[in-house]
């Protein structure tokens, strides 16, 4: 059904105007969506905005995001903002009654999440958390493939956002007052998101993991995205995590922004009983008449990259009535997953979910 409460064009005002807003969302995200107007840009460093303003001819510009959110015509605000700054503009946003895509992670507690939740609930307006990686070639062929029944009764998966020494620098990432999290919020988020998705979501029940701080603090790993203010740094540089299913599934997670390794790695695979795959390569393995066959899942051409692809299917969905793309009840379960692994190790005991749902 289309959707007759908001503007055609489509009026958008974006908050937070750094790297993942002006290199992906903004161009070529939202520039690729048709009918579509620019109508604001706000960030605390006003000289961003401007220019951001100035380049894509966008007539209002906002250092306080409430300003922006006070604007009528908007019908869709877009956040890319610290981590901490997601949730009082997702909600403030949600009551104001515009529809909002907001980025990765959605938010850095589950008592954040169901407070998003509990606003969600009182208005028709659409959120999306930005899982830009569902949305790639690779992901979209992969996710087919494996809804075809192909791995039979999935048992295990390996998630792993590693890298060796880059580790991003901004105090957005790794002052804990921004960022809620290291690499677990930053980019396990992806991998662990895109792994349970693949997987249906099955209900996490228990969870163990820990957290360390091995590198960060010092000089020995030169950063490769130029180094890192260490008294501002206050999260870990690794985190494993071991989650219990209420299926009897089971995922390993690591996440890291310094580690020995020989490259970056962002990967999930699926074990299966009938055959496995790894995402985002493709490559399956499975065994016909006991013969071992190996294989990969080709995407289909043609898609764009894709942060854009999950613009386009944010805006379809507003257009045309259609639930969430990426839903609050998944994103609530991926950030619960992470919390019970910080907790876990912090307590140094395994942690039940239903404690981390009922204590938010
Ligand atoms: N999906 C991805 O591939 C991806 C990649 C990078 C970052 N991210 C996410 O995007 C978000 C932003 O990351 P980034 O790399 O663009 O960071 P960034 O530091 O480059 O940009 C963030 C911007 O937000 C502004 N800001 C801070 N507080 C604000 C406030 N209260 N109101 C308005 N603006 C405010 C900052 O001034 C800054 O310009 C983070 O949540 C991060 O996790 C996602």
């Amino acid at each position: 059904m289309v959707d007759s409460s908001v503007n055609k064009p489509l009026k958008v005002g974006l908050i937070g105007c750094g790297g993942i807003m002006s290199l992906a969302h903004l161009k070529p995200g939202w520039l690729a969506v048709p009918d579509v107007e620019l109508v604001a840009a706000c960030d605390l460093n006003a000289k961003l905005a401007t220019k951001l303003a100035a380049d894509f001819k966008i007539p209002h510009v906002f250092t306080d995001f409430r300003d922006l959110l006070a604007l009528k015509e908007i019908d869709v605000v877009d956040i890319c903002t610290p981590n901490k700054v997601h949730t009082p503009a997702v909600i403030g946003a949600l009551e104001a009654g515009k529809h909002v895509l907001c980025e990765k992670p959605l938010a850095v507690s589950v008592e954040e999440v169901l407070a998003i939740r509990a606003a969600l609930g009182q208005t028709d307006r659409l959120l999306m958390t930005a899982q830009h990686h569902r949305f790639s070639e690779a992901s979209v062929a992969i996710k087919a493939w494996v809804d075809t029944g192909a791995l039979g009764e999935v048992y295990h998966a390996r998630v792993n956002a590693t890298r060796r020494n880059l580790l991003p620098i901004s105090p957005g990432f790794i002052d804990p007052n921004l960022s809620g999290g290291g690499p677990c919020m930053d980019i396990g988020v992806h991998a662990l998101d895109t792994a349970l998705w693949l997987m249906n979501f099955p209900k996490p029940v228990r969870v163990s993991g820990r957290a360390h701080t091995n590198f960060a603090k010092g000089f020995d790993i030169p950063g490769g995205w130029g180094e890192w203010d260490r008294t501002l740094f206050g999260v870990e540089d690794f985190a494993s995590g071991y989650v219990h299913f209420a299926n009897g599934s089971t995922l390993v997670l690591e996440a890291s922004w310094l580690q020995h390794q020989e490259k970056e790695e962002l990967n999930a695979t699926l074990q299966g009983k009938k055959a496995s795959i790894r995402w985002p390569t493709g490559h399956f393995h499975t065994v016909v008449n006991r013969t071992l066959v190996d294989g990969v899942v080709l995407p289909p051409s043609g898609r764009q990259v894709a942060h854009t692809e999950e613009i386009l299917a944010f805006a379809d969905a507003i257009r045309n009535g259609k639930p969430s793309p990426v839903p609050i009840d998944q994103t609530l379960d991926v950030i619960a997953i992470l919390e019970a692994v910080m907790r876990s190790s912090k307590s140094n005991e395994e942690v039940r979910m239903s404690d981390i749902y009922s204590q938010a």
